[in-house]
This record gives structure tokens, sequence and C-alpha cells, in this order.
């Protein structure tokens, strides 16, 4: 309670969100234990961001020798490096203006690594054709997204429809933008499933105070884990066409799933086998990061969207909208480049690659089974099925005492506990609110891929937590 009222100046601030507050408190707590302060636990673990390295997990080794190479040419002849790193790197110097990676690029990214990524796309949709003139390299997928939105969302009372609970910041680049929020809630109770119903009710909701645009989907889904079936993509992309909506699919995950059963499948692909009345006519745009998938180079900042059926003179101008940019990042570049064409089996590098690549997927998967495993243990908690991602959101069934004294203190019974949490057990989470939840329905955002040892210490920290903080509010 004392550390409740020291933070409570902070929760006053309006002009700081409840990530801003957890991540100031964990870096106070990190501070005191800094300074030799006694706490249960000797460190906070952080669990709040979906970023790989940050988590502990090694970078690959071939992207790093690489970029290396690439970045300080004179290791081309340093004997330790394979010969397909040294062979890659000389390629991707070839296509950088001076061989050097300090020159700028085409602001649409360089063209052969675009064709990569077409490559990419064509083997993954089972031969769907993807065109380079098609692709975007950019800053991240983020700004991909931000861009199509400041493309969509041109007059005033433009509207997006979102999912709830969905991707924190990219509400907030539609907010930063003035569109008009249009939320449709996933439903939980059937593993966070998109029902076309619940999409209809919301734009029609949507339509008495703005002009919907465009229809955002995240699928695999942050922060919920799930990832939808054929059946279900085919139904939003009817609803799209019948709608005249432009999809946002935002596929970040795509590479990340370790659901039984379970296999991604990408709207591209499930839009061109639909029938041409539909796979010729829905607008689409398809994002991708280096950030996500199992090179988890979020730093690097290297994304890219592909268009589809987009009219050509509107594609036109997106390409003049980009050229007013300046060029993503190189290093970026070079990682969707690395991303899209892995070595191959037979490559001096591929052993170790995929190794390295194996021993992420396992250990992702590994703890996607023992939060399950745990989190059906604990009363308070439900969870729903973990499929892919970097996430889990189990929901909290708080005592009617912790949701009033979170009232009391101004803030949702969500932020409350996860406050608790990392002043008492050192766990950096984000809570539920963040992302939009149902009312009086409260969750928690866990990043999933961190070390299993490190997993096991947070699961069983979470256990022993709520444990007591739910005897002491019973
Ligand atoms: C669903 C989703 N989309 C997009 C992004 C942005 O990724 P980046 O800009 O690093 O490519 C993230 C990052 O967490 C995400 O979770």
């Amino acid at each position: 309670m004392s550390f409740l009222k020291k933070i409570s100046p902070l929760l006053k601030n309006t002009f700081l969100s409840e990530k801003d507050v957890l991540s100031i408190c964990a870096a106070q707590i990190e501070a005191e234990i800094q300074q030799g302060k006694r706490k249960n636990y000797n460190e906070v673990l952080d669990l709040s961001s979906g970023d790989l390295h940050r988590g502990g997990t090694k970078p690959i080794s071939f992207v790093r020798q690489v970029l290396a190479a690439c970045f300080y040419p004179e290791l081309l002849e340093d004997d330790s490096l394979p010969l397909d790193v040294k062979q890659r790197a000389e390629c991707l110097l070839r296509q950088c203006d001076g061989g050097s990676v300090g020159s700028y690029t085409d602001s649409c990214g360089i063209a052969k690594i675009k064709q990569c990524v077409t490559k990419f796309i064509t083997r993954r949709d089972g031969g769907v054709p993807s065109s380079p003139d098609n692709i975007f390299i950019t800053t991240g997928s983020q700004m991909a997204l931000m861009f199509m939105v400041q493309l969509l969302v041109q007059s005033e009372g433009s509207g997006v429809l979102i999912p709830v609970p969905t991707y924190a910041t990219f509400t907030q680049a539609l907010e930063d933008q003035g569109a008009a929020i249009i939320p449709y809630h996933l439903c939980e109770e059937q593993g966070w499933t998109l029902q076309v119903e619940e999409l209809r009710r919301a734009l029609h909701a949507g339509r008495r105070t703005c002009n919907p645009v465009a229809l955002y989907i995240c699928n695999p889904g942050n922060p919920t884990g799930h990832m939808q079936s054929r059946k279900s993509i085919e139904e939003v992309i009817r609803f799209a066409a019948e709608e005249r909506l432009f999809l946002l699919a935002d596929e970040v995950y795509q590479s990340c799933v370790y659901g039984e059963d379970t296999e991604f499948e990408s709207y591209k692909k499930v839009l061109s086998e639909m029938g041409s009345t539909i796979s010729g006519t829905v607008e689409l745009a398809s994002f991708n990061s280096a950030s996500k998938g199992f090179m988890g180079e979020c730093g690097l900042r290297g994304g890219y969207m592909e268009l589809v059926n987009l009219d050509p003179a509107v594609k036109e101008y997106t390409r003049t909208f980009f050229s007013t940019r300046s060029c993503p990042p190189v290093g970026g570049q070079i990682a969707l480049d690395l991303m899209t064409d892995p070595p191959k089996p037979g490559d001096p590098s591929f052993p170790t690659f995929s190794e390295e690549i194996q021993s992420i997927k396992n250990m992702i998967s590994k703890n996607a089974r023992r939060i399950q495993e745990v989190f059906s243990e604990i009363q308070g908690i439900s969870c729903q099925p973990l499929k892919a991602g970097f996430f889990v959101f189990p929901r909290l069934h708080l005592p009617p005492r912790a949701i009033k004294l979170a009232k009391k203190k101004q803030m949702e019974p969500d932020m409350l506990y996860c406050l608790h949490l990392l002043e008492e057990s050192g766990l950096h989470v984000r809570s539920g609110c963040e992302y939009g939840q149902k009312k009086d329905s409260h969750h928690f955002r866990l990043f999933v891929a961190t070390h299993e040892d490190t997993m096991e210490d947070v699961l069983q920290r979470l256990k022993t937590f709520h444990k007591r903080f739910m005897m002491e509010f019973s």
C-alpha cells in the first residue's frame, strides 16, 4: 500500500500511460535494488515488451555475420567467416551505391531486396505471384501502418475498425491521425475468435458517427496469441468486399506459430483463392517485419508492406507519398533480405542457422505449453489456448474488494494488480486496460519468448503473488 501512495502522483499525471507508469516504477525498483534495498527478489524481470533480444535471446549468427561484413567490409578477408556469409555480404554491397551501407537507397527500398521479399511471399503462399512493384520497404512495420493510415484517413470523419483487445501502438497511431476508432470485440470465450456478426454490429454503430474506410486485422494476434482459421479469414474478406472496406492485415507474427495443428495462411493467399469478383477487387495491405520473426531484430528497423488490388493511380500516389520520406535504414533492409532468403540446406551456414532457429522455436513452444499448464492450475486466472505470436493475455477474475480499491485509487483493476505484482514479485508485465477489453473484464499481457529458466521463475513468482493477492482481497 505504501508503494501505491508513493506512485499516486505518477498515476495522476494525464500525460503518462499505464505503460509509462509501470516502466517508471520498474526503473525505481531496479535503482533501489542497486542501492542495496532488500526485496523478495534479486532483480526485476521485464516481460513487458515484444523484444526477443531484450528477453535474452541471442541474435542469429548468420544475420550478425552478414551485417558485420556489410558494415565493415575488411571482414570479407577474414577466414573465420563462412563462405556464404561473405558471398551474401558482397552481393548486398553491390546493391548499395558506392558499395557502402552508408549510402541512401531508394525510398521504397533496395530493388534486389524487394525482389527477395516477393520470392519469399510467393513461396509462403504456395505460388501466388508477387511483384516488387507492390512492395514497400519501411522503417519497421509500425511506420508502414502509419503511412497507410495517413493515406486512408485523409478526410475528417474517416473511421477504421480495430479489434478489442489490440496492439496498442496502432490505436495510438489512429488517434494521432485523427481517425475515428470503431472497436469490434474478439470473442474471448471462443479463443479470441473474430466473428463477422460482431464486425457487422461495429460497422453499423460506426456508420452513425463516421465514414468507415478500413478494417484492421492483427493475425496472429497481439496481445491475444490467437490465430484465425482459414474460414474466418474468408468471412472477413467477404465482409470487406460487401462493405467496401480496405483491409489492413498486420501479419508480423506470421513465422512464430506453435499451436497444435495451426498453420499460418496469409490474407493475400486466401484472397487469391476466393474467385475473381472478390480476389480481383478487395484492396489489401499486408505487413511483415524483421522485428518479430525468430531473428527478432527490432532495433534494426526493417519492415515491408505489400499492396494488393490497388488502383494503379492510387499505387502511384502511394509511391510519391513514400518518395517524400527518407529511405529505411540499410541495416533493417539487410535484415529483411536475410529473413526472406535464409541459408539453405547445403550452405555452410545452414547447420548453425537451423540449430539456432530451432532452439528459439523450441523455447517459445515449451514456454507456451508450460504457461497454459500453470495457468490452468491457478484459481482466479483463465487463459485461452495459445497458438502464435509473442504474448499471452490471461484473464484475471479479481475479488470485488480489489476492484473497489482500484476504483478508489482511480485506476483500472488490472493496473492495480500489475503494480502490486511489480512491487511484490519484481515481474514487469503490461495491464490489460492498455489494449482494450470488454467492460468489467481484466487481463494482463505477458511476453512468452524468454529463456525457459526465466519463464519458470516468472511462473513461480506469479503463482505465489497471485495466491497472496487473492487472499488479501477476499
Ligand atoms: C502487431 C504488431 N504490429 C506491428 C508492430 C511493429 O513492429 P515493427 O515496427 O518493429 O516492425 C508490432 C510491434 O510490437 C506489433 O506487435
